[in-house]
């Protein structure tokens, strides 16, 4: 009898200690690993979203691989450096894409995303008028359209190709506003054939002869004023969720339909919803527009001094500081130990402890005020 008590009991320790192993392996495997970093090489989706879901979202990330053409470099002429009231340069660099399968199936050709210079990320610079106006800011294409064979990187490119456009062929520059311009284009783009499909977000400003800036922002990219190496005035990002910015969007209805039977539904906000900045310039300042490509990974603290230390004392040229600058976003973009503003955020809201830098198209346009 006591015999097979002791036996009942090893039996229910061993199953016990069965279960229990089982469990904890269960829990290690469905919870998320303190300091887990999502650096290139994991699998944590950093794409962002360009629809909101009642079922669980189907994967729209993106993927292709760097190669060049011109198409982004149209938006701006090459000799923007030695403007007359201003100098800008501009610098980008798209992030490693793979080739999407997808796309070669329907078009038998590569990806025009991979074909982009900058990526789903555009940018554009305006010629700078006698009377001393100029436009210019960036556009960051979202979503990975491009692995269902559209052209992913159009929108943002046509955008800034016709913001640049309607500005110049303006009579008079005095009376538009940045949120009328971004209207024009977007009306523009919206019957343009060139694009399909896409969504964008836009930061721009319109510079006056009187030295204000004036700044129209839709989305999650961003525009900071430095005085003296300090941020003094920026743009604030506009999500409807994390990695979720406000974005324009051009969807064709059938697709739009297609989504509303599957119980998805795309994000389309308009030129209506941009926010409006006025702010003053002063010589010396700094303009920076960036898309989230840097701001996701550095945070303004970061980028002044980095300002500091290639100004201060130095003859450093505006171009040269412009690609230094994205060249090392792109390295700390890249670091799985980088204690990247994703990173931060990402922790914040989840209270796992996040490490890594987020990889993404890096894009700037910098303005000095002579
Ligand atoms: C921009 O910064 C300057 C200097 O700090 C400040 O005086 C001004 O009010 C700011 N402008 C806005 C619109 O916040």
């Amino acid at each position: 009898m006591v015999n097979i008590r002791r036996f009942h009991i090893v039996i229910v320790c061993f199953l016990i200690v069965i279960v229990s192993m089982s469990l904890s392996y269960i829990a290690k495997r469905s919870s998320i690993p303190i300091g887990r970093t999502f650096g290139p090489r994991t699998a944590l989706r950093t794409t962002r979203s360009f629809s909101f879901s009642s079922t669980s979202a189907k994967s729209t990330s993106n993927s292709a691989s760097t190669s060049t053409s011109s198409a982004a470099a149209s938006n701006y002429d090459n000799s923007i450096h030695t403007l007359k009231n201003y100098d800008v340069a501009v610098a980008y660099q798209p992030k490693d894409r793979e080739e999407s399968n997808l796309f070669k199936k329907k078009h038998n050709k590569p990806s025009p995303a991979l074909q982009s210079p900058s990526g789903e990320d555009n940018l554009f610079v305006s010629k700078q008028f006698e009377d001393g106006y100029i436009t210019l800011g960036v556009a960051d294409g979202v979503g990975g359209w491009s692995e269902a064979g559209y052209d992913s990187s159009a929108i943002s490119r046509e955008l800034c190709a016709s913001m640049k456009l309607k500005f110049e062929s303006l009579n008079d520059r005095s009376q538009i506003t940045p949120k009328q311009l971004l209207s024009l284009a977007f009306d523009d783009i919206s019957t343009s054939p060139k694009v399909e499909i896409g969504g964008t977000t836009a930061c721009f400003g319109i510079i006056s002869p009187d030295k204000t800036l004036k700044v129209a922002n839709l989305g999650d990219s961003w525009c900071g004023l430095f005085r003296n190496y300090q941020l003094i005035n920026e743009t604030k990002f506009q999500t409807h969720n994390f990695n979720t910015p406000y974005q324009l969007a051009k969807i064709p209805p059938q697709i739009i339909k297609q989504a509303e039977l599957e119980g998805r539904r795309y994000i389309i906000d308009s030129p209506a919803v941009a926010d409006e900045y006025t702010w003053d310039l002063k010589s010396d300042d700094i303009i920076m527009f960036a898309t989230d490509g840097v701001t996701d990974n550095i945070i303004p603290k970061d980028i002044e001094l980095f300002l500091k230390d290639q100004i201060e004392g130095k003859k450093n040229n505006l171009d040269t500081i412009a690609k230094t600058f994205v060249k090392e976003v792109v390295k700390v973009s890249k670091d799985p130990n980088f204690p990247s503003a994703f990173a931060q955020e990402l922790s914040r809201l989840t209270g796992q402890k996040y490490l890594g830098g987020k990889a993404d198209d890096i894009t700037i346009v910098l303005v000095k005020v002579q």
